[in-house]
Formats: structure tokens, C-alpha cells, sequence
């Protein structure tokens, strides 16, 4: 499988009351062509501004001080008995122009958020709003061909149905407050996906949304994937609800990563001592009513000093090694990378 986003190195910095801080420290990882790659980790270690740094969209506070963020577009469909294009040149996010900036962000790559109501205009019509991004990349017809009015509410129709919004014709009419928060969020989605970007990133999309919803939320992201071949990034703080999308996994703590791997991999064999707490903490149906078995502490705030082996205060194996030296990747299973010095300790002892 290609890839179509390469994060390399990534370092993002903060900077707060005349101090200088590191949020996300010397990241990288790869989101494939048709994949759909989990991102996990508790609050606060650096899931979304790692996200936010891929759609430009970093406050002022935020900057990349470090590392590369390359986009692979793939070459452009032509018709049949047109000649095939090539790919355009990969292109490093972190340094892209405004211009690059508007033809990636909403064709390319889009982004769902947490909270439906925040990405959403509350004065404006919702069929409106689903056909912006139309309005703005005209998608399928020739560069600089406008779409017709009718196309669009065509689109418009069609997006909203591929989002299971029933009624779509009368619903068009609504403004945000007049749907649940479960048909806000497809709304959302419908927004970020009209265009049919290659890349969506949904961070903590079910987060706010009660179970029943959450599993149709998931369901649709599911289906868009397979229909589209859209990629997806899935941010979630929950292991459980990774699981039943993700193909890959990538596990985050204190703006680092511990464990990358395939997600049955990590769940039947997980390597770092804090997604082995993760899994400990899927609250199981037969525990129901007693109190979650947690990862004692808590992850340290940016301001804080941060040990080379950031999860190390919280670490049961904690060694000296592990306050000295950040951790290189050990292999320890079919793409299964953890990034821990007791685990090649480990190793180096059995061979
Ligand atoms: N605008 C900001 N200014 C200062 N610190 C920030 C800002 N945004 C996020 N942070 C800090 O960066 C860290 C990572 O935040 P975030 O990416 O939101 O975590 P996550 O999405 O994993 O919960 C946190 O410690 C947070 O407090
Ligand atoms: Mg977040």
C-alpha cells in the first residue's frame, strides 16, 4: 500500500508566557492509500494540535520547529481515451503557500472535529453549508467551469444520503439547532467529504455523541472508506472504539510515540507498559459497576520537564536508562514497533 501522508520528525513547540515548550516531539508515522489509521492516547498528549499542524490550521501560540509533514497527491483521473497524468510533486504541509494551502484543505484532506456545533455556522441553512466546498473546488468539472445550480443541489442531495441523512430535501432547509447532535455530526462529515478528499481526519468525531449514535458514526466513516478509498486518521482517547475501525494503530503519550502496530496486534500483544494501562482500561461488560483499573498519575503538562522516556513517572519498569536516553523503535512483531528500553533490553538478553 502507498502512502499517502509521510509525518517526519515532527516537532511542534509552544509558545506560553514568554517560554518556549515542546507539545509534540520528533513524531513520525505514515497514513497509507485506502487505510484507516487510529491515533490514541489520553487528553493532552498531543492528538489533535499533531492534526491540526497536517491541516495548518495551528494557532499562534502552536508552530512546527521541526520535521516535515510530505503529501503524496496522487495523479489526477483522466478518461479513458485520455492519456494517464502524472502524480504532482509530493508537497511538505508544514511549508506549504496559502495558494497550495486552498487546494489541499477541503479537496484533499478534510477534518471533523469533536464538537459538531463548532464547525458548524449557526445562521446558515445546512444545505448551504454542505455545498461550500463544492462552491469553492467545483469538483468534476473542468478547472475553472463553474458547477450549475442544479448540479450542486444534486450533489448536495447526494452527499447528504451517502451521510444517512433521511429527508435530505426538506432537511436542506434547516438551520443546525433544529437537528440532533447525531445529525449535526453527519452534517459535518458531509461537509468534509462532498468533495471525496483522499485524506479525513475525524478527531474524537463520537466523543460527544451517546453509544447508539456513536456505533452509526462509526458505521458511516467505515463506509465512506470503503466506498471512496478515503484514507482516514481516527483520533480517539478510547481504545475500544479504535478497535472497531482502525486498521492501524498509533499510540501517543506526551506528545511522543510509544507503539505503532496493526490494531489486533496491539490489542492481543501490546509491548509499552502504557498501552498495556489503555487496554487495561476498556471498561469490560462483566465489570460493570466496579471502579476502572487506571494508569496511576497523569500525563505531565508541556510546561513540565519531561523524562527522555516521557511515560517513565508512570512506569512500573522505570529504569535509569529510561530517564537518560530517549528509546529507539524495537521490531517485535509484523509492523509492530514499540519505542522502549526494557523491551530491547529484553531482546538483547534472548539473542
Ligand atoms: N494553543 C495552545 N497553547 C498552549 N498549549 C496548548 C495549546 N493547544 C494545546 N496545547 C497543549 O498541548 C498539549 C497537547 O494538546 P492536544 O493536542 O489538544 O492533546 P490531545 O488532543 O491529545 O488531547 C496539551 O498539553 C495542551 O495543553
Ligand atoms: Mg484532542
Amino acid at each position: 500500500m502507498s502512502n499517502l501522508l509521510e509525518i517526519k520528525n515532527l516537532t511542534i513547540g509552544i509558545h506560553e508566557n514568554g517560554g518556549e515548550y515542546t507539545a509534540v516531539d520528533d513524531i513520525s508515522y505514515e497514513v497509507r492509500r485506502g487505510e484507516i489509521l487510529g491515533i490514541v492516547g489520553e487528553s493532552g498528549c498531543g492528538k489533535s494540535i499533531t492534526n491540526l499542524a497536517v491541516m495548518g490550521l495551528l494557532n499562534d501560540q502552536l508552530s512546527v520547529t521541526g520535521g516535515e509533514i510530505i503529501y503524496h497527491e496522487p495523479a489526477p483521473k483522466t478518461a479513458e481515451n485520455e492519456p494517464p497524468k502524472p502524480a504532482p510533486p509530493p508537497v511538505d504541509l508544514a511549508r506549504v503557500s496559502a495558494r497550495e494551502r486552498q487546494h489541499i484543505n477541503g479537496k484533499e484532506i478534510s477534518m471533523v472535529y469533536q464538537e459538531p456545533m463548532t464547525s458548524l455556522d449557526p445562521l446558515m441553512k445546512i444545505g448551504k453549508q454542505i455545498a461550500e466546498p463544492l462552491k469553492l473546488h467545483g469538483v468534476n468539472s473542468k478547472p475553472g467551469v463553474k458547477l450549475s445550480k442544479e448540479e450542486i443541489h444534486a450533489r448536495v442531495l447526494k452527499a447528504m444520503n451517502d451521510v444517512g441523512i433521511p429527508e435530505a430535501e426538506r432537511r436542506m432547509e434547516l438551520y443546525p439547532h433544529q437537528l440532533s447532535g447525531g445529525m449535526r455530526q453527519r452534517v459535518v462529515i458531509a461537509i468534509a467529504t462532498i468533495c471525496h478528499p483522499r485524506l479525513l481526519i475525524a478527531d474524537e468525531p463520537t466523543t460527544a455523541l451517546d453509544v447508539t449514535i456513536q456505533k452509526q458514526v462509526l458505521a458511516l466513516l467505515k463506509r465512506i472508506n470503503r466506498q471512496y478509498r478515503t484514507s482516514i486518521v481516527f483520533v480517539s482517547h478510547d481504545l475500544a472504539v479504535i478497535n472497531q475501525i482502525c486498521d492501524r494503530v498509533v499510540v501517543m503519550y506526551a506528545g511522543r510515540i510509544v507503539e505503532t502496530g496493526p490494531t489486533r496486534e496491539i490489542l492481543e500483544h501490546p509491548g509499552h507498559e502504557y498501552t498495556k494501562g489503555l487496554i487495561r482500561s476498556i471498561p469490560r461488560r462483566e465489570e460493570k459497576g466496579t471502579p476502572l483499573p487506571n494508569i496511576p498519575g497523569q500525563v505531565p503538562s508541556t510546561t513540565e520537564q519531561r523524562d527522555p522516556c516521557p511515560f517513565a513517572p508512570r512506569c512500573a519498569l522505570a529504569a535509569d536508562l529510561c530517564r537518560q536516553q530517549v528509546p529507539e523503535a524495537v521490531e517485535v512483531g509484523p509492523e509492530h514497533m514499540v519505542y522502549c528500553h526494557m523491551i530491547s533490553r529484553k531482546q538483547g538478553e534472548e539473542t
